[in-house]
């Protein structure tokens, strides 16, 4: 029976989950539980996908992302949840890849592990709809929770997963402009620089406090389609996020130069009465907020100060989805 399924093969696709309210912090009783409500839209276009098989026999998890061997114990305790849920104590033989830069702040654990989460839920033929998988994806890492819905999502603190806010053609005008500043990996993971600031910042708690209390007005702008109040409420989760890390000890700082650039340029534009709200993660790359009708203008405006990139234009996408 078990030699039969070895040849069985799963592949399931996910997108990034980009946070316009963030997830920046965990409370303690669980694993990855936030300690701030994150409000999120899933980037179409953006993909990890992860294909799935059983290990051989007596064999334990083999995991290659982008054609590197990952250790084993980032994926351990989800793998093993979906195990135990199955009953079933085989490995897993996992490729996974993205069509974007890896560990640079484009939230390419949210997709990979939802997109993980789904291909062994399958396998191992347990339910795989995004309710029942964002609370499994969850423990792989936090936004993944996301990330298995398609459109937005809504990730309540201390919540065990995330919901379904509006669908995938709610906001058909909306683009993200992703510039990717940098594409070389992270200088310090997220997962440790949520828990460095957890740990030694004084603003730590007033982060956790204001985040609360910025989601009402987050989800109402949302709602009613209004960029400018949404981007002015995402200013203030991202900015308000980046002050609690900079207060950390040691100090966490993921901008480069390019970074500031891209951000003085919204600045910029906005003044000029175009609607391009910012927003950044744990890496140097800035993701803008736009509509659609002024996407050319503020690429050819990027352009002028990154003339050798071309940035990712990607539209509110789906969830998780599986390739036959
Ligand atoms: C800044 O989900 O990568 O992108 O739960 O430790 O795996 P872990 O963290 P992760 O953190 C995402 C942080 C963020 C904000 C967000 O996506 O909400």
């Amino acid at each position: 029976m078990k030699r039969e399924s070895s040849m069985q093969e799963i592949t399931a696709v996910a997108s990034p989950s980009l946070a316009l309210l963030k997830y920046w912090g965990k409370q303690d009783g669980g694993i990855n539980l936030p300690a701030t409500p994150s409000i999120a839209v899933t980037l179409g276009g953006l993909e990890s996908r992860a294909r799935v098989a059983f290990a051989p026999d007596g064999t334990g998890d083999l995991i290659v992302l982008n054609g590197r061997e990952q250790p084993p114990h980032h994926f351990a305790p989800m793998l093993n949840e979906l195990r135990q849920l199955a009953r079933d104590d085989r490995g897993f033989v996992i490729e996974s890849s993205n069509n974007f830069p890896t560990a640079a702040g484009l939230a390419s654990s949210s997709s990979g592990f939802a997109a993980v989460a789904g291909a062994v839920a399958r396998l191992l033929g347990l339910p795989t709809e995004p309710e029942q998988l964002s609370p499994i994806a969850r423990i792989g890492s936090g936004s993944a929770a996301r990330a298995v819905f398609g459109g937005f999502t809504l990730w309540p603190a201390g919540a065990s997963c995330a919901t379904p806010l509006h669908p995938v053609d709610f906001w058909p005008e909306l683009r993200v402009v992703v510039v990717t500043v940098s594409a070389g990996a992270k200088s310090i993971s997220s997962r440790a620089a949520m828990e460095a600031t957890r740990r030694s910042s004084p603003y730590y708690e007033a982060w956790v406090r204001d985040a609360a209390a910025l989601l009402e007005d987050g989800i109402e702008a949302l709602a009613s389609r209004d960029l400018e109040k949404l981007g002015v409420i995402m200013r203030r989760s991202y900015m308000r996020m980046f002050g609690s890390m900079l207060a950390a000890d040691d100090p966490i700082l993921y901008w480069r130069a390019g970074s500031l650039n891209a951000l003085l340029l919204c600045e910029e534009l906005r003044g000029r009465g175009i609607q391009a709200w910012e927003t950044m993660d744990a890496g140097p790359q800035v993701k803008i907020l736009t509509e659609e009708s002024s996407v050319e203008l503020v690429l050819e405006e990027l352009h002028a100060y990154f003339p050798e990139k071309t940035p990712l234009v990607a539209a509110p996408g789906p969830g998780l989805r599986f390739v036959e």
